[in-house]
């Protein structure tokens, strides 16, 4: 079942690809010559209208699921119009916040069982708001109880730590908000570069896995480190924390992700010239920001490891020296796809070179049906 792969882990990160073009297979509208013109996703085309007309959008998950929700939410707020909130599950319940029958409520769930969030759902729909369910796992519970939804057809995932499940999570929301928005002449432009983006993302993705030997290579100067802090903001900030929940799980070591408008609110105060800081400084709008988070790491000595769009190394290397890797620039809103590549192989190899268990990380499990 592994084929040529050591663990599931390292299998599921270099099969995105294909878990990729399966999620879009038949759902991407084809238009002339060989660009789509729409999407088309069956378990939500009878219910656009409402989730158009509702209230708020809320996206509830747990761990990469709920990370999935965050990259994407920009996107979906920008194509729909609706303003998008975000619920960790359990927060959600401990302390029964609002939910509303105008609301639209989307469940983001690799398995499908996990109890936190199909707890969740069971309130959601108490209290009267459309249940969406965006599932790894027909007939699962949460697919069986929403009211509509949309499998992304991963293929099974069987490492504990998630990864091509992630990936296909950010593709099929973004299709979500592709369907949700008014075809209107302004978002043309923005529309269509995101469809050629949908398309070509499984050549990128494969691209992007090239970089394994270099991440391998950074694996072990970092393997005997204590801990890994990842900066990033906009549709980044969900590839920061995924990045650093990824080291977390399986290598064991401790690593956070922050979000680098928060830098100067408390996080400054660990810079110094050991401490390894991955930041992500992909080109969209929030890069001149993040040039000027790098300048300010750079005068306190920090150690750097940076993310950028291929080409882009002189640009992001000033006022200092750091350990630069290059990724294929996409449309920003899919670029949390592309960035999150290298952080997934950087947590693999840690966790191989540390000697920890790859697809069973101690005190975890696969899927999460206890509260
Ligand atoms: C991390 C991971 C977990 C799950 C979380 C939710 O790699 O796998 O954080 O994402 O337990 O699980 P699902 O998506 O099955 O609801």
């Amino acid at each position: 079942m592994k084929g040529n792969y050591d663990h599931f882990m390292q299998k599921e990160i270099h099969e995105q690809p294909e878990s990729l073009t399966t999620t879009m297979r038949g759902r991407l509208i084809s238009g002339d010559s060989s660009k789509a013109k729409g999407v088309l996703l069956g378990g939500l085309k009878d219910h656009l209208k409402t989730i158009r007309r509702s209230r708020r959008i809320v996206f509830i998950g747990c761990g990469t699921s709920y990370n999935a929700a965050l990259a994407a939410r920009p996107f979906m707020e920008e194509l729909s119009g609706v303003p998008v909130t975000m619920e960790i599950a359990s927060d959600l319940l401990d302390r029964e916040g609002p939910i509303y029958r105008e609301d639209t409520v989307v469940f983001v769930s690799q398995s499908g069982e996990t109890a936190d969030t199909l707890q969740a759902l069971k309130y959601a729909k108490k209290n009267g708001a459309l249940c969406v369910g965006i599932t790894n796992t027909v007939g699962s519970a949460i697919a069986r109880e929403t009211d509509c939804g949309v499998h992304i057809n991963a293929g099974c995932e069987i490492g504990v730590a998630s990864t091509k499940a992630y990936t296909s999570q950010i593709v099929v929301m973004t299709m979500v908000a592709l369907a949700l928005g008014d075809d209107t002449i302004s978002s043309q432009a923005r529309r269509e570069a995101t469809l050629d983006g949908l398309l070509d993302l499984p050549n990128k993705v494969r691209e992007v896995l090239k970089l394994n030997d270099e991440l391998k290579s950074l694996a072990k100067l970092l393997m005997c480190e204590q801990s890994l802090l990842v900066f990033g903001r906009g549709c980044n900030y969900a590839t920061a924390l995924e990045g650093a929940l990824k080291v977390k799980e399986v290598a064991l070591m401790h690593s956070e992700g922050i979000l680098a408008g928060e830098m100067k609110h408390g996080p400054l105060a660990l810079v110094d010239e050991t401490l390894p800081i991955i930041v992500i400084a992909t080109h969209d709008a929030c890069f001149r920001k993040q040039q000027s988070v790098i300048q300010q790491l750079h005068a306190r000595k920090g150690r750097l490891i940076v993310i950028c769009s291929k080409g882009d190394t002189s640009l992001v290397c000033t006022g200092g020296s750091c350990r630069v890797i290059e990724v294929p620039q996409v449309v920003d809103c899919l670029q949390p796809v592309i960035n999150i590549v290298p952080l997934q192989l950087l947590a693999y190899h840690l966790t191989v070179l540390r000697g920890f268990n790859v697809d069973q990380p101690r005190n975890l499990a696969k899927s999460v049906t206890t509260q």
